[in-house]
């Protein structure tokens, strides 16, 4: 698995558990507190006394019913005579009714009339339900009396020799607040069935409103774990993809370093190593190239000084003849072999140039001050029409150096200053200390640089001259460095180039 896909996980799950910790915790708590609305067996034991109320009830008024339709056949329109009112009674007593009372209606309305009681019960306090007779029968004769009276009416089938109508009533007594009770537990029952609906609403609300906020937090911790493992992940790839460029030998790759301290640090460890290693293919490949040169050039001065030597030698021989020749052509002859003689000067020349190229020798050190070697090398005349003018600095310029090596690379950049000036210039030669570094300067106000060569100036056998080797200022440029130094040549202001040595001042002396 990819350390992106890593971090990922453990960011998501270090930020999941939490909250889902929290949605247990908060439903948990949501759970108790709506159990605690909800007080267990309410609704039910209201639902069952209803039900046991209105099964009573329903039973009561039927016994009322039938009782007040069977003494409406038997009993006459009149006060209930004694005999028949002991019969009754005794009914009353069997049947379970508290009462039978006769109603009688006149042109105010119902009258009560007569008042039965069953066996054995003292008169309580008389209950007239005159009023509420009309309603009954003609809603399906049953009277819920507030004032404490549950009972059935019925007509009498008999009329008085007056025609009146007559009615009965059979029934029970309830306490007063009986019916006022029942409508209550009726309501409750309702009220409990609404709270029970709305709980479940709201317990779904609560839910769903979780699940959101769940939903919503779990979704930033997944972008926010996401955002993390890519910011942690990114400059590590990047390192990744950099070095396998390196790997394939692309040395000149950076990477931008980015991300926390470690991974920037790391990032700018791998630029700093690139370089290095850039730097290094580089010298390696100068190193080669010049070990070539070299080679070459060994190689040449041999075979050279093979050829000059029997070639010297026939010179020689020519010169030791040439008073033979007839008087007429002997100026021709010696000018020619003026001419031979100049030219096997110029190649053996050359030849020294490439063996000197070709074998440095081992630097010997010694203590030796600057300004008298540069004298000594700018003493050694290079053209008759040229003059050369050496201003030493300020003190001494204590290196430490060999001497002749050290003159032969001031040799050679005076020898150039020279060439390159026109007749009857004069060629500045100058030394002085600057930092750490003994320096030589010269200075000349010839042709310049020639732009095609400036950048290779001193590789091994670049040259603008005819007859030039082009190895002067690489031997210049080895034996500065075989000191610890640097050579540079660049363009004058005003025209013409300067050239210059470095050297550092020895035992640590400073330039004051
Ligand atoms: N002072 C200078 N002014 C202008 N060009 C210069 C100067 N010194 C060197 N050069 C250029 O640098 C080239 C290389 O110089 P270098 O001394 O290496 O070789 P060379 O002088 O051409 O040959 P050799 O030194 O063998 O005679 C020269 O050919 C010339 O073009
Ligand atoms: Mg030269």
């Amino acid at each position: 698995m990819s350390l992106r896909s890593r971090l990922f996980l453990a960011f998501t799950a270090i930020a999941l558990v939490p909250i889902a910790l929290l949605a247990a915790f908060t439903l948990d708590r949501l759970a108790r507190s709506l159990e605690l609305w909800n007080t267990p067996g309410v609704d039910q034991s209201l639902r069952t006394s209803l039900e046991v109320s209105k099964t009573a009830l329903t039973r009561l008024e039927s016994t009322a019913r039938a009782q007040a339709a069977d003494w409406a056949q038997v009993l006459p329109p009149a006060p209930v005579d004694l005999p028949r009112r002991t019969a009754v009674r005794a009914g009353l007593r069997a049947a379970g009714l508290d009462f039978v009372q006769l109603y009688r209606r006149d042109r105010a309305g119902w009258r009560r009339v007569d008042d039965v009681l069953p066996e054995h019960v003292l008169a309580p306090e008389p209950l007239d339900l005159s009023r509420e007779i009309d309603a009954a029968l003609a809603a399906g004769g049953v009277i819920h009396s507030p004032r404490g009276a549950l009972a059935a009416v019925a007509p009498l089938e008999i009329r008085d020799r007056s025609g009146a109508r007559w009615a009965l009533t059979a029934g029970m007594r309830v306490t007063p607040d009986f019916f006022t009770g029942l409508t209550r537990i009726g309501e409750s029952v309702d009220f409990y069935h609404r709270f029970g609906v709305l709980r479940d609403v709201s317990r779904i609300y609560w839910l769903l409103l979780v699940a959101a906020v769940v939903l919503v937090l779990a979704l930033v911790a997944l972008l926010v774990a996401t955002a993390l493992a890519r910011a942690m992940t990114q400059p590590l790839q990047a390192l990744e993809q950099a070095l396998e460029r390196v790997a394939g030998g692309d040395l000149e790759t950076r990477v931008a370093p980015s991300g926390a301290r470690e991974l920037r640090t790391l990032g700018e460890r791998f630029n700093a190593m690139t370089a290095r290693l850039a730097a290094a293919r580089t010298a390696l490949a100068e190193a080669e190239r010049e070990a070539a040169w070299r080679d070459v050039a060994r190689r040449l001065a041999h075979e050279f000084k093979n050829l000059l030597t029997p070639m010297t030698l026939s010179l020689r021989r020519l010169e030791k003849r040439a008073d033979r020749v007839p008087e007429a052509d002997r100026a021709a002859v010696a000018e020619s072999l003026d001419a031979f003689a100049q030219a096997l000067a110029d190649l053996g020349r050359l030849a020294e140039q490439f063996s000197q190229y070709a074998r440095l020798p081992e630097p010997r050190f010694e203590r030796v001050d600057l300004a008298d070697v540069v004298r000594e090398a700018a003493r050694a005349q290079a053209r008759e029409d040229v003059r050369v003018a050496f201003e030493p600095g300020p003190g001494a310029l204590p290196i430490a150096a060999d001497r002749l090596l050290l003159s032969r690379a001031v040799h050679n950049l005076i020898l150039n200053a020279c060439e390159a000036s026109p007749a009857g210039a004069v060629v500045e030669v100058r030394t002085a200390a600057a930092d750490t570094m003994a320096t030589v300067e010269v200075l000349d106000r010839g042709s310049g640089l020639a732009p095609e060569v400036r950048a290779r100036l001193f590789e091994p056998y670049i040259s603008t001259k005819a007859r030039g080797s082009g190895l002067g200022l690489s031997l210049v440029r080895d034996i500065a460095s075989q000191h610890g130094g640097t050579a540079a040549l660049a363009d004058r202001e005003g025209g013409g180039a300067r050239a210059t040595l470095s050297v550092p001042l020895a035992g640590g002396a400073k330039a004051s």
